[in-house]
């Protein structure tokens, strides 16, 4: 039969389908998370993350160069401190988990990229994201707070800081302070666009960081809302970030679009706990085919925009795609 057009001819065979692709997933693309806490010889499986584990410093090391050398180029620290209080001073302390993972990283493998998360919520006792006034999280007390960490996480080595507390101005706080401290070449991954979102529940388990009153609407944004995205993401270009996030990934890639297509800065996804979580219960209970379900979920991440894919699933990814 005559048919000018026939779609299928472009998938008619592997080498086809391979000539024809327009996204192609690579390690190249993934961001690997690491939890470090305070402590020695600990490698502690995380019960709602099956496959992550809590590290003690010790560790990070064999775990960089295992990151590294399946072609993964970064890795983002989370922390546990070892003290908490009101304002979160662990969070810049020279002396905590964050900063010597940072440091013991970048001494194992100088190439691999690190980024260090810029939050207070692992590190007040309240577990909000800033100081509090009474309920209120105060933002202009907070970004003196947000500034110091970035310094300190800088001066360990982190090579790119990432604000995830969404406080407004942090930013321009941040570059202002790098700048001071001549930290000029220290990159800023902004959390431009995060959503209050129920995504985050197993890392707050993760982290302990889950707020001890309220939640964190009065600062994180409203899953409804999009234009809003726009304006965040351009606030934080005019104050100088670098690489632009959308956060979570799945639920929001008609958000990650409408970046892309206003912003001129590279954009990434975080692939949030909660994403991972339920992709990890659905493949033990073998409900669906873990490998294909990641890769297909990863991939639609980069066709929607991201040059950036910040996941937990980073290493089987990469594993599964140099095989
Ligand atoms: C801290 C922070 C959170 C995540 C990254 N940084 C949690 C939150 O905002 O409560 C979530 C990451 C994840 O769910 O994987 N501000
Ligand atoms: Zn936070």
């Amino acid at each position: 039969m005559n048919m000018i057009q026939r779609p299928r001819r472009l998938r008619i065979s592997a080498g086809m389908r391979d000539l024809v692709r327009e996204t192609e997933l690579s390690p190249r693309d993934f961001v690997y998370p690491i939890f470090v806490v305070p402590g020695e010889h600990i490698k502690e499986e995380i019960p709602s993350m099956p496959g992550c584990f809590h590290y003690s410093v010790d560790n990070v090391a064999e775990l960089a160069r295992l990151v590294a050398s399946c072609g993964i180029p970064a890795v983002e620290v989370f922390g546990l401190p070892a003290y908490k209080d009101e304002i979160g001073s662990s969070a810049w302390d020279p002396a905590s988990p964050v900063q010597w993972a940072i440091a013991a990283i970048k001494e194992a493998v100088p190439e691999l990229l690190v980024v260090g998360d810029v939050c207070l919520c692992q590190y007040t006792s309240h577990g909000h994201c800033g100081e509090l006034h009474g309920r209120y999280v105060d933002n202009d007390a907070t970004l003196p707070h947000l500034v110091q960490t970035a310094i300190s996480q800088a001066r360990a080595g982190a090579d790119i800081v990432a604000p995830s507390d969404m406080m407004d101005g942090r930013v321009a706080a941040i570059r202002a302070g790098l700048d001071a401290e001549g930290f000029v070449n220290t990159s800023i991954m902004s959390y431009a666009v995060k959503y209050a979102s129920a995504y985050y529940g197993p890392f707050r388990d993760a982290a302990d960081s889950a707020p001890s009153f309220g939640d964190r609407r009065q600062y994180q944004m409203d899953p409804a809302n999009v234009r809003e995205a726009l304006k965040e993401a351009q606030l934080d270009c005019d104050e100088g970030a670098d690489i632009i996030m959308v956060k979570p990934a799945l639920a929001y890639l008609d958000v990650v679009r409408r970046v892309y297509d206003t912003t001129d800065r590279p954009i990434a996804v975080y692939n949030v706990s909660g994403e991972y979580a339920m992709v990890k219960a659905a493949a033990a209970n073998g409900w669906i085919d873990e490998q294909r379900i990641v890769l297909e979920s990863l991939t639609s991440m980069k066709r929607a925009g991201a040059t950036i894919i910040i996941t937990y699933h980073a290493l089987d990814a990469a594993a599964w795609l140099n095989e």
